[in-house]
């Protein structure tokens, strides 16, 4: 996106879930990390035109906003939060939304796009609104669209930070160091899913099951616990066995399928130390733990078995 004079552009950064996806909904707490070179932008610029323009071309959106109304998508709905919260009127303006985010992967892209948008409505309007400010204003956005989050995405990708995560629980849930070094592979299976979708599927499973959930959460909650430690450390491999971990019990929860469990079991044939799909699974992506002089060489084993869409290659 090309910016002009009175332009206004903003960012988010998207994240990946370590460990305790699902788990996190139901109270366990979850580690997630952000990932800075995959982003959403949003551009703003004034037009001489009477109406708000969205445009998203990547995801084939385009939206003419006169007046304020109930019924709208993600986007419009991003946008017109935020004007009736400051009780602002329809401006004439456009915004172009872009982002290197899969969709429905595991990244976050819906928390992200929304930041964007809202820090990029800061920036036009003169807003000086806090991170938390944001972080709340997204979650309402997931609320509405994802039926019942934990809230983790918005605060890895608002705040920009590893956190250990526990929905609800703002003293708990912190900002975590990490010492060890390793680089984490991104592998997309280019399998969208519904965050919502599979969350309420859990949620239902959990009722039919509630010993058996109740017990794999209580099993991720202890990798959660584990790795949060491992990550302050120096032992990389344990870091891998807790996320392969992580993975079976995922299995287990019903959330994976088998293109991301032949995607893990070839991640670990290659070289990998660990490797669990990450986010809501039935599709998304799976991570891949690698030694930092290694991961040249696993990527380059990974593609030989044909594995080509790998959209990440770093963690730092
Ligand atoms: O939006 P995703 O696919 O990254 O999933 C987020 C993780 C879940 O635990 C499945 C849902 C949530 O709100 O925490």
């Amino acid at each position: 996106m090309s910016l002009k004079n009175n332009d206004y552009s903003a960012h988010a950064i998207s994240k990946i879930i370590l460990s305790g996806e699902h788990a996190v909904v139901h109270g366990s707490p979850a580690i997630a990390l952000p990932v800075f070179d995959c982003c959403a932008y949003t551009q703003i610029s004034q037009i001489n035109y009477k109406g708000l323009l969205i445009n998203a071309p990547q995801i084939s959106e385009k939206f003419i906003i006169h007046e304020y109304k109930s019924i709208c998508n993600p986007l419009e709905l991003t946008v017109l939060s935020f004007l009736k919260k400051f009780d602002l009127d329809i401006p004439s303006i456009e915004i172009n939304i872009k982002s290197d985010i899969p969709i429905a992967s595991g990244m976050g892209s819906g928390a992200a796009i929304s930041t964007s948008i809202i820090r990029c409505l800061c920036k036009y309007y003169n807003f000086n609104l806090s991170s938390e400010e944001i972080y709340d204003f997204v979650f309402e956005i997931e609320k509405i669209y994802h039926g019942n989050p934990s809230g983790i995405d918005p605060r890895v990708i608002v705040f920009e930070s590893p956190f250990y995560f526990i929905k609800n629980k703002l003293i708990e849930s912190i900002s975590i160091s990490i010492n060890a070094k390793f680089d984490i592979i991104i592998i997309d299976s280019k399998i969208r899913s519904t965050t919502k979708e599979v969350v309420e599927w859990v949620g239902e499973q959990k009722n039919i099951y509630p010993q058996k959930y109740n017990q794999l959460f209580s099993d991720i909650s202890e990798i959660s616990n584990n790795l949060k430690i491992e990550l302050n450390g120096d032992n990389i491999k344990n870091i891998g066995y807790l996320m392969t971990l992580n993975h079976r019990l995922l299995k287990e929860v019903g959330v994976s399928n088998s293109t991301l469990d032949e995607i893990v079991d070839l991640a670990l044939e290659c070289g990998s130390l660990g490797a669990k799909l990450s986010g809501a699974g039935k599709g998304g992506i799976v991570l891949a733990l690698s030694e930092p002089d290694n991961t040249k060489n696993i990527i380059k084993n990974l593609t030989e078995k044909n594995l080509d869409n790998i959209i990440f290659t770093k963690f730092r």
